[in-house]
């Protein structure tokens, strides 16, 4: 059968002599019209429908014969199946062998890089580097897009104080200043700046919201928090993917102030499209809607899903709650079918703006994902930005190493391919690794110039390779020690109640440096870890992350000082599990600790307040001086603003990066403000010697957030400001406002 919906557009054409699409974001296509006029109640579900294919399991649950449910046209919507290939068998179905020839939409999880992959997700956000996270997820579009899919799942804008939950490791750190820039630069990069481009595809914000709070860290659990603080601390990164065009949202698992997200009226109708205007769908997360049961809001699968769409929830991920009871519901008034033309209309609207209607196949060719896959470009860019995303957290000289010096690697996660990928690693494959940390290191310094030993697995209790570790060590005259948290540990499904390195790994660092060889321990990991014990044993520790396809090169590059590491945390490391949550945009309280015998002040008496790493830090080879901060004015007022700059110089012997922050604190407010909020950063590159002035601009949006009538602005007062190279690392000024 011939598509009819192709030809009646290309019908529309010739007559009107049109442009067959209309512009990029317009999202009220003439032929949406036309289509929902002959779709059937059951076709109409179908636009609601999203299942999985059998080609991955990325949820609890598997429902068989999809290509069934395509056929009948009760699917329009696929996720976890790609390959030109196989998207167009998939699509041939739903165009030729349906009623109205919809085309399918195909999703996926491209989270950090399709077939090339980058760096986790909380890596990228070390790099404090827009463009390159931008530039990261337009190769990840072009590959993804290429191999017949349309929609990523991606950006995740959780924003997390919480080192115990698996999927810290997706998302972009603790700060919503540094995650919305990050969030809106990588919709920008799946997205570009035409959607029917078929090197682009469609973003999807996710999890909204606040997924990243669950009590205890323990993923899926209850969410509670005042609406000041939601607002304040949790929407920002959403709203600026959301800002920046993206035309899908994902609803989050939890529940918010007792309401699931996947049928949260507040959150879907009076936010998002309410006060956001957003104008794209929204999708349940995997089977979010029968989960309602669980969460105690709907008796039944049945009543859930009326919930969901009634709450502005327009697709169904893998509940089928929609595909077995919606069209009843309709027929039964007990969904208007005002709603249901509203969600279908949404989804359609959006495939019409991927340019769909256009050339269903647009996406599936061949050619291109022979060509765009895995490129040399790709790679290259893979290796020098994950180079750039990794945070030397300490260092007394033992890095970097020197070439042709004896270097003893240890550690199973040094000669793992498979970790380097981290978890979500999309079509990523482990063939397609070029070498672990240990090639890498033996193709930089020589083979000869490199001894190996596993000494341990990253989990057990086995020590039986502790022996020929030392012996190794013994041999050599440093040691690199590659230790941390095995790739499945993170990520989704994966937390932790200790957030200590696993196993016997410590120990056997102890022991290393106990036979008093300079040890750099390189960790792999997906979250923060209290590496209290490692401080004081290790001369170095660089923080790689799971650092993708090129890690082991890119570590191995960082390690010879082939790169210079500039990557700055943006997640605070705690001392230990106790003093979390711990982070930068803390208040003051009513008892501030400051006095160091102080008994009544806000203190732990068995361990610092202050975390062991603090955001924002991340040393380098060489060396950066600030100068005092300098404003162009003591006050301003109203629409004003005023210039803070600091200059900057590299007073080492090597070039390198430096991203230099800013921070502001509200003095006297109606309604209490962080000691430090992060207001802006840059990231300049010096040589040796150089020096260069960095200015911020500061006007009523830098001092704006929730007065205490929950109005949004600034008020007037007193303000400091302080500029630097790590949150516990600052310069300071101070300045008056008047409103
Ligand atoms: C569940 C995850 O929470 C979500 O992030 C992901 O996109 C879906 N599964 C689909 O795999």
């Amino acid at each position: 059968m011939k598509n009819p919906l192709i030809l009646a557009a290309a019908a529309c054409c010739l007559l009107a002599g049109c442009t067959a699409a209309p512009a990029p974001g317009a999202l009220n296509d003439p032929r949406v019209d036309e289509l929902m006029k002959k779709m059937t109640l059951e076709e109409k579900v179908g636009q609601l429908v999203l299942f999985t294919s059998d080609w991955s399991v990325t949820g609890p649950t598997m429902r068989q014969g999809y290509m069934d449910d395509i056929r009948a046209g009760r699917c329009g919507n696929i996720f976890n199946a790609y390959t030109a290939e196989y998207t167009r068998k998939l699509q041939e179905i739903a165009v030729n062998e349906t009623r109205l020839g919809i085309p399918l939409l195909f999703g996926y999880d491209v989270i950090h890089g399709f077939r090339t992959i980058f760096p986790i997700n909380l890596g990228m956000s070390a790099s404090w580097d827009g463009q390159a996270i931008e530039e990261s997820a337009r190769i990840a579009a072009r590959e993804a897009a290429a191999a017949g899919l349309h929609w990523t799942y991606s950006p995740m804008c959780d924003i997390c104080v919480e080192p115990r939950w698996g999927r810290i490791s997706e998302g972009s750190g603790e700060d919503p200043y540094l995650g919305s820039v990050i969030s809106a630069a990588m919709t920008r990069g799946y997205q570009g700046t035409d959607l029917s481009d078929p090197a682009t595809i469609l973003a999807c914000v996710k999890h909204f919201a606040a997924y990243g709070a669950p009590q205890a860290g323990r993923d899926y659990n209850t969410v509670d928090m005042s609406e000041r603080w939601f607002r304040e601390f949790y929407l920002p990164p959403y709203k600026a993917a959301v800002d920046a065009g993206a035309l899908s949202v994902m609803a989050s698992f939890n529940e918010l102030d007792g309401v699931p997200a996947t049928a949260n009226s507040f959150l879907l109708k009076d936010i998002l499209r309410g006060e956001w205007g957003f104008k794209g769908f929204v999708v349940s997360d995997y089977t979010g809607i029968n989960e309602m049961v669980c969460h105690g809001t709907a008796a039944d699968e049945a009543e859930a899903g009326m919930q969901a769409i009634n709450a502005g929830m327009d697709m169904d991920m893998q509940s089928a709650a929609y595909f077995n009871y919606l069209k009843e519901q309709v027929e039964s008034g007990k969904v208007s079918m005002k709603t249901l033309d509203e969600s279908v209309r949404r989804v359609l609207n959006v495939k019409a703006a991927l340019g769909l209607f256009d050339d269903p196949y647009k996406y599936c060719s061949p050619e291109l994902e022979a060509s765009e896959t895995l490129t040399d470009g790709n790679k290259a860019f893979a290796r020098k930005f994950a180079s750039d995303c990794m945070v030397l957290l300490s260092n007394d000289g033992v890095l970097p190493l020197q070439k042709g010096e004896k270097i003893a690697v240890i550690g199973a996660l040094a000669a793992s391919k498979d970790d380097l990928l981290g978890s979500w690693r999309g079509a990523g494959e482990v063939r397609s690794v070029p070498a672990s940390i240990l090639d890498a290191i033996c193709e930089l310094n020589g083979p000869a110039n490199v001894l190996y030993a596993e000494g341990c697995k990253e989990t057990g209790e086995d020590r039986s390779g502790f022996g020929a570790a030392l012996a190794v060590a013994r041999r050599a005259s440093k040691v690199v020690l590659v230790i941390g948290e095995d790739c499945q540990w993170t990520g989704e499904a994966a937390s932790r109640s200790d957030i200590r390195i696993p196993g016997v790994q410590s120990e056997l660092l102890g022991k290393l440096a106990a036979l008093g060889k300079p040890v750099a321990v390189v960790l792999l990991n997906g979250r923060p870890l209290d590496l209290s014990a490692e401080v004081e044993q290790a001369g170095a520790i660089l923080e790689a992350w799971y650092p993708g396809t090129m890690g082991g090169f890119a570590v191995a590059d960082v390690l010879f000082g082939d790169v210079n590491p500039g990557g700055k945390l943006s997640v605070t490391f705690p001392r230990n599990l106790g003093q979390v949550p711990v982070y930068h945009y803390a208040k003051n309280t009513g008892r501030p600790y400051v006095h160091p015998e102080a008994k009544y002040e806000s203190r732990y008496l068995d361990v610092p307040n202050e975390p062991l790493f603090a955001f924002g830090h991340g040393l380098s080879y060489t060396r950066f001086d600030y100068s005092d901060v300098r404003l162009s004015a003591s006050s301003f007022g109203g629409d004003g603003n005023i210039t803070a700059e600091c200059t900057v110089t590299n007073s080492g012997g090597r070039a390198g990066s430096e991203t230099v922050q800013l921070y502001i604190r509200d003095l006297v407010g109606s309604v209490t403000r962080p000691v430090k909020q992060l207001k802006g950063f840059k990231k300049i590159y010096l040589e040796p010697g150089q020096s260069q002035t960095v200015s911020f601009t500061i006007d009523a949006e830098t001092l704006s957030f929730y007065r205490r009538d929950m109005s949004y602005g600034p008020e007037s007062g007193d303000f400091k400001v302080f500029i630097g190279g790590a949150s516990d690392d600052v310069r300071e000024a101070s300045f008056r406002y008047e409103e």
